[in-house]
């Protein structure tokens, strides 16, 4: 390539690998074909499922008619949006004593989980300035983007244990504990860790919880799974939750995202939570402000019709139910998937074994594929995923699951 004549100094970033796949995928005139990609809830038909409960919300917002609702909000946010994501992620349920606890928190609206995200590692790189944030190895692979454009030098603490295919909460602990300093940022999955689909069990949350006191470690939770991974949104906060109430004297923040359980997906509808110790409920408002320069210094405020959505929502009886529901259909259906799946592996006695399939949790699984194998799939099968083998299991279908099963077999078979 000739020199191109500029001021910048750039050279070529690689494009982001899910984005790349799903544009290749879109072009593969293959008729069966099958996108494993990108983590998208899909339905059996392979089709985008509009929340039927956002739907019904969207021609109540219709029928309202609010002359307001295309201005602008508040920098931190819609108010009543705020107190209602933060309700939802740490459970308030209006009980006495609450609004104690509750001015503890201090909330903004961002641009979805990924703007949480970003928001939560720049004001913590401008006002912790942590010496290190520890990402888990592996993680959704935009926690490294985030926190490289934040400046914050990064380091990772062993998460999957390959042989086993299952969560290695010893080499965590320990390299944590041997190797993380006073003051340094531990990112963790709230639920559904992407993408290894696996989540420390209660007990192992309360030790990591009591390590990051110990060591005086600030726990940064990641939730974008909240009641999509296993239907229920309580179980699914159950770590932010025992964080936030039995460390009380531990600060810690909290990137909320409404993508995945509301299916809000190009909306952008999100939150993010810092929750100050309990010695100081008056560094909330200096929190909130100081996030809010930021937030004016970049988009000056988060978007509004999806969270009108959401705020419609949770602020009806009626309608918090039927999203209940809804949520309840998008996770069993990626369980019976997993099943499905499972199953067609174990009947085919598909060298290797798959049990971790049914075990792991939320949108993905972490297959255990080879690289060499996920590109056969792709080159003979047209069945797209990552190269790390991650698969995202709401691209599985009653009417795939045996191509896709067959598949794998033959990969795995005829790797030489
Ligand atoms: C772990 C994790 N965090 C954050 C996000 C951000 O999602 P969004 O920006 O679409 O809300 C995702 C989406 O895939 C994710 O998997």
């Amino acid at each position: 390539m000739s020199k191109i004549d500029t001021r910048l100094n750039v050279s070529p970033v690689p494009p982001d690998e899910i984005f790349a796949l799903n544009g290749a995928y879109a072009v593969d005139p293959h008729p069966q074909k099958v996108s494993l990609g990108v983590g998208v809830y899909r339905t059996d038909d392979g089709k985008p499922w509009p929340l039927p409960v956002v739907q019904k919300a969207e021609k109540e917002l219709v029928v309202d008619d609010d002359l307001f609702r295309h201005e602008y909000t508040a920098i931190e946010g819609d108010v009543p949006f705020l107190g209602i994501a933060r309700d939802l992620m740490f459970g308030f349920e209006g009980k006495q004593g609450e609004e104690e606890v509750k001015a503890r928190i201090g909330t903004v609206q961002t641009v979805a989980g990924t703007g949480a995200n970003h928001l939560g590692a720049l004001f913590l790189a401008h006002h912790m300035k942590p010496p290190t944030v520890w990402l888990s190895n592996p993680s959704w692979a935009n926690h490294q983007t985030i926190w490289e454009l934040a400046g914050v030098p990064r380091k990772t603490y062993p998460y999957y244990h390959a042989a086993t295919r299952s969560f290695d909460f010893e080499g965590m602990m320990s390299s944590l504990e041997s190797e993380a300093q006073e003051g340094d940022v531990v990112l963790l999955h709230a639920c559904a860790h992407n993408p290894t689909g696996l989540d420390p069990n209660k007990e192992q949350w309360v030790a990591i919880a009591d390590l990051c006191e110990r060591k005086k470690l600030f726990p940064f939770f990641d939730s974008a799974y909240q009641g999509f991974a296993s239907g229920s949104v309580e179980e699914d906060a159950w770590a932010v939750r025992y964080f936030f109430n039995n460390k009380p004297d531990m600060e810690m923040c909290v990137a909320q995202s409404f993508s995945k359980n509301f299916g809000l997906y190009g909306q952008r509808v999100g939150a993010f939570h810092y929750c100050t110790n309990r010695a100081s409920t008056s560094l909330r408002d200096v929190v909130v402000n100081n996030l809010c320069h930021l937030i004016r210094g970049e988009f000056s405020m988060g978007p509004r019709v999806g969270c009108s959505i959401v705020k419609k929502v949770l602020t009806s009886e009626e309608l918090t139910a039927d999203w209940h529901q809804d949520l309840q259909v998008m996770s069993s259906r990626i369980k019976t998937m997993r099943k499905a799946l499972y199953s067609e592996l174990v009947r085919l006695q598909t060298p290797g074994t798959w049990e971790h399939i049914i075990e792991q949790n939320g949108m993905f699984s972490y297959t255990g594929l080879t690289p060499k194998q996920v590109y056969a799939l792709k080159d003979k099968y047209h069945i797209y995923l990552l190269k790390s083998g991650r698969a995202s299991i709401s691209g599985l279908s009653q009417k795939n699951v045996t191509y896709v099963a067959q598949a794998i077999d033959d990969v795995i078979r005829n790797e030489n």
